[in-house]
């Protein structure tokens, strides 16, 4: 449904967005997951026809975003990461509004309206100005803006960005219905649980590039059958990197002073591992033992630990 092909953006010298192709299916929640600065946000704006991109091409249905963009934006529903409307007007007059400029029919708005309002617990607040709701309340109604219009391709840049957990749950609730609806979702986070999740199928961005993707168990393969070993004690990043590598069957994922993660062949006992840290006077404070996630595989990949 959505079409993603060699796509790219540079802002000065940084390459923000740097030839990413992908495709999301109809129906299907595509996540994005990606750090500060992965290039998400620039990637949105590009499908959102708001940032022309330097080259590639973006097909959305059998439209081309470079052909119609008006009845392109018709199809679309945009949740920006910056949260989008009027601040002084109330929950109700902001939604209204928001439809009417998509051109949703007086009627079907307002049951569209009342239907979300209830469904996010909104109902009852919805006649107070939104500058006085909380930021888990506006997340809330910047979601119901971009679906009010029964988009075809949903575009979510954070829509869970600082909310607690039972908003997050009531936001997924939302996001499955549509998709399960048949409504394409783009869903960009830096949360790895969310990801795991709540998409079908994810894609691992960073400095701009798409580093791999696909479902979370394709993913998982790119660690293998191994164990996630975290260390944490009294070393140097270079004893721990010493170590380490001198066992084949282990390979660095993260190292930091005192803390090193590694992945370790799922047959191989970490106690021959953890005796040559003791073989050098080093003292272990804690030793804890993974199966490769999503976590595992963004260090794997990017040598980074993806943190909130
Ligand atoms: N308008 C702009 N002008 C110059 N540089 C920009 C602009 N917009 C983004 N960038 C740069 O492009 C890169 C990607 O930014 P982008 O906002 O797409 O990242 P992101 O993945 O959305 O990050 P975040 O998780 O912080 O929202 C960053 O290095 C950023 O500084
Ligand atoms: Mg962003």
């Amino acid at each position: 449904m959505l079409h993603i092909d060699h796509l790219s953006k540079t802002f000065d010298t940084i390459k923000a967005v740097d030839d990413i192709s992908f495709e999301v299916a109809e129906g299907e929640i595509f996540g994005f997951l990606g750090p500060n600065g992965a290039g998400k946000t620039t990637t949105i704006s590009m499908i959102a026809g708001l940032l022309k991109p330097d080259s590639g091409k973006i097909r959305i249905g059998s439209l081309d975003l470079d052909g119609d963009l008006k009845k392109i934006k018709r199809l679309m529903g945009v949740v920006p990461q910056e949260m989008a409307f009027y601040e002084e007007l109330t929950a109700k007059e902001n939604l209204l509004f928001w439809g009417k400029l998509q051109g949703v029919r007086k009627k079907k708005l307002e049951e569209r309206v009342q239907y979300y309002l209830e469904k996010t617990g909104l109902l009852g607040r919805e006649n107070e100005a939104l500058k006085k709701y909380s930021g888990g309340m506006k997340r809330r109604i910047n979601l119901i803006i971009g679906l009010i219009h029964e988009p075809k391709l949903l575009l979510l840049d954070e829509p869970t960005a600082g909310i607690d957990i039972q908003t997050k749950l009531n936001i997924y609730e939302i996001i499955k219905e549509a998709s399960s609806k048949g409504t394409t979702i783009l869903y960009t986070t830096h949360n790895l649980q969310e990801a795991e999740e709540l998409c079908h199928r994810i894609a691992i961005l960073d400095l701009g590039k798409i580093l791999a993707m696909g479902t979370l168990n394709e993913l998982v393969q790119i660690v293998g059958e191994k164990d996630i070993v975290i260390v944490s004690g009294k070393f140097s990043i270079d004893q721990a990197r010493t170590i380490i590598s001198s066992f084949q069957q282990a390979t660095v994922l993260s190292i930091e002073e005192g803390k090193i993660v590694f992945s370790l062949e799922a047959s191989k006992n970490i106690s021959t591992v953890l005796e040559e840290f003791f073989k050098k006077g080093i003292t272990i404070d804690d030793v804890s033992i993974k199966q490769p996630n999503l976590e595992s595989v963004f260090l794997k990949l990017t040598g980074k630990e993806l943190r909130e």
